[in-house]
């Protein structure tokens, strides 16, 4: 038996990760497109890792059980990474409420009950919940400890009350963080953390459908005008998560570490400020 790593999402950032911190565990690499979870389960296996690929569905409840079900058969689960999501220009706003903000809250709550002791976990939000203006203390309250199955029946998350397909990928992101503090309490009397990193752009499929799609242009500004001045690598956010998931991290928990080269600055206090 090994000590297992769940991996949802097999796209870039996912796989920077995984092969930053699976090394010698068993890595159960899970994503909706079986074919993707297959890639990157190839191209691990053939960099000496061990990974499985599984077909599973982040905005179902049941898929997550199967998931965590198939990784027992493999040891003691001692590492979440999730990286699986959507982006605005992927789906519309209810598979993304769906997909990044409940489905990550179940995942989190079901791997937070069995986590092995010193166990580690980050899942992925993203800036652009940072450009979102601050929430009420209640509504912040509300995304964080409503319960799971409750989180969608929101009046915060009603159609109604959500604008487009970016403010409905902000509030799931925004949600992620707030998920992750309260989930770092339940994580913490397991003796695990739990983190979140928010990134800015990141080189991916995902962030080149964003490049090609009705906000191209704002993207390609933001990165031209960060300071950084370019987009960063999915290896870029691995260095965070090695930062959280190793032992150099052992006092942080219930965390959201931003990595956008700046963006986040700029779009407050430089050149990326929306104009007034
Ligand atoms: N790339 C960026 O610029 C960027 C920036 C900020 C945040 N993020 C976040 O990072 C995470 C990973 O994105 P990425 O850029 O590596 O994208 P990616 O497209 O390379 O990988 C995402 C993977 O998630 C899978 N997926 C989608 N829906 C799923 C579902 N319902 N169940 C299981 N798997 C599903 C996709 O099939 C894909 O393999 C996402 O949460 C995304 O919102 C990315």
């Amino acid at each position: 038996m090994k000590d297992v790593m769940i991996l949802t999402g097999a796209g870039q950032i996912g796989m920077a990760i995984a092969r930053r911190m699976g090394y010698g565990m068993k890595i159960v690499v899970g994503d909706k497109k079986i074919e993707n979870a297959q890639t990157i389960s190839k191209i691990m296996n053939e960099a000496g890792f061990d990974a499985v690929p599984v077909e599973m569905d982040l905005s179902s409840r049941d898929s997550i059980m199967n998931m965590i079900a198939e990784a027992k058969k493999y040891g003691e689960i001692s590492m979440l990474v999730n990286a699986a999501g959507v982006s605005p220009s992927q789906a519309p706003i209810e598979a993304i409420l769906k997909v990044d903000l409940y489905g990550t809250a179940v995942l989190l709550e079901e791997v937070g009950k069995i986590i092995k002791k010193g166990g580690a976990g980050v899942t992925i939000s993203s800036q652009s919940g940072w450009r979102m203006p601050a929430l009420t203390a209640e509504e912040d309250e509300l995304l964080a400890a409503t319960p799971t199955e409750e989180l969608l029946n929101l009046p915060l998350l009603q159609l109604e009350n959500i604008r487009d397909t970016l403010h409905a990928y902000q509030m799931a992101k925004r949600c992620n963080e707030k998920r992750v503090m309260a989930e770092a309490v339940k994580w913490g009397r397991r003796g695990a953390r739990i983190n979140d990193i928010a990134p800015g752009i990141i080189v991916t499929p995902l962030a080149i459908d964003e490049f090609n799609g009705p906000r191209g242009d704002f993207y390609k500004n933001m990165f031209a005008n960060c300071p950084a001045g370019r987009p960063g690598t999915a290896d870029e956010v691995a260095n965070v998560a090695e930062l959280l998931m190793s032992d150099k991290g052992a006092f942080i928990t219930g965390s959201t570490f931003l990595i956008d080269g700046g963006a986040t600055a700029s779009y407050f206090y430089g050149p990326l400020a929306p104009k007034k």
